[in-house]
């Protein structure tokens, strides 16, 4: 029997210097913990910004937290002469476990295009690193080829010419969701996320199946629980609601096992 643990990621972006971070990851680990938060159905998730990493892996260590933390980004060469990169076996050595992939602000501001992205993962892959692949259409996009068509295409590229594929996880974000209060309804989340199963299946066979799939854009505890219902849904990947940590706990406490 396998199962799809749900996933409750939260992306910080550039907010939060060390000290901020430990504090919150902290005061969310209590939360989480009054609210008998039981992290073997439920795996929770922070990715804080690269300088607070080295703390939040000190805290989590002595203090036994079971929160898992995660990297907004990663290099996709392993060492050498790339001024201000970070590698993948860096990120290795501070217990990191996700690694955001391909985060629609990284492909927008800093042109990451699908073949930067499919070596980014690679370079999970190589450093052991479980690599969160994110996909989504710009608003102009779904209104020129409708929800699912980049999402498809941005997985698939990304998957592509490994020699195998090891552990990932997607995150759809529809790009016109994110930070601007606007939701997918679940319904529409649900169904991309169905296309996207559907087309790793496809190409890669079995391996869709155990995928944990994400969805992300402006989620918050009143609206989670309508995505978290879909067939398709594994978790979500919260932004600027992962901030404050009644907010995200609330957002943890949906549990929802797949079992296959
Ligand atoms: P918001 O939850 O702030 O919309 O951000 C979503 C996101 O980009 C998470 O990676």
């Amino acid at each position: 029997m396998t199962e799809r643990i749900p996933l409750i990621a939260g992306n910080w972006k550039m907010n939060l210097d060390h000290l901020q971070s430990i504090a919150l990851i902290q005061k969310l680990a209590w939360t989480l913990n009054e609210k008998g938060h039981d992290f073997k159905d439920v795996e929770v998730s922070v990715f804080p910004p690269f300088t607070a990493l080295r703390s939040a892996q000190t805290l989590i260590d002595a203090e036994k937290f079971e929160l898992n933390i995660g990297a907004q980004d990663i290099s996709q060469h392993s060492v050498g002469a790339f001024t201000g990169e970070i590698s993948g076996s860096m990120l290795a050595k501070l217990a990191v476990k996700y690694v955001l992939v391909g985060h629609s602000e990284r492909r927008q501001y800093h042109n990451e295009t699908d073949e930067l992205v499919q070596q980014k993962v690679a370079a999970c892959f190589s450093a052991n690193l479980t690599p969160i692949i994110c996909v989504g259409e710009t608003q102009s996009e779904l209104e020129s080829h409708g929800p699912s068509a980049v999402p498809v295409r941005q997985i698939l590229a990304a998957l592509q010419g490994h020699e195998s594929l090891k552990e990932f996880v997607v995150a759809y974000e529809p790009v016109w969701a994110i930070g601007t209060g606007e939701v997918a309804t679940p319904e529409q989340a649900e169904q991309v996320a169905q296309e996207i199963r559907k087309a790793i299946q496809e190409v890669h066979g079995e391996v869709a199946e155990q995928v944990r799939i994400l969805y992300g854009g402006s989620v918050k505890s009143v609206n989670v629980a309508g995505f978290m219902q879909g067939p398709n849904i594994d978790g979500v990947l919260v932004g600027g609601a992962s901030l404050d940590s009644d907010e995200f706990a609330g957002i943890a406490r949906y549990k929802k096992h797949i079992v296959l």
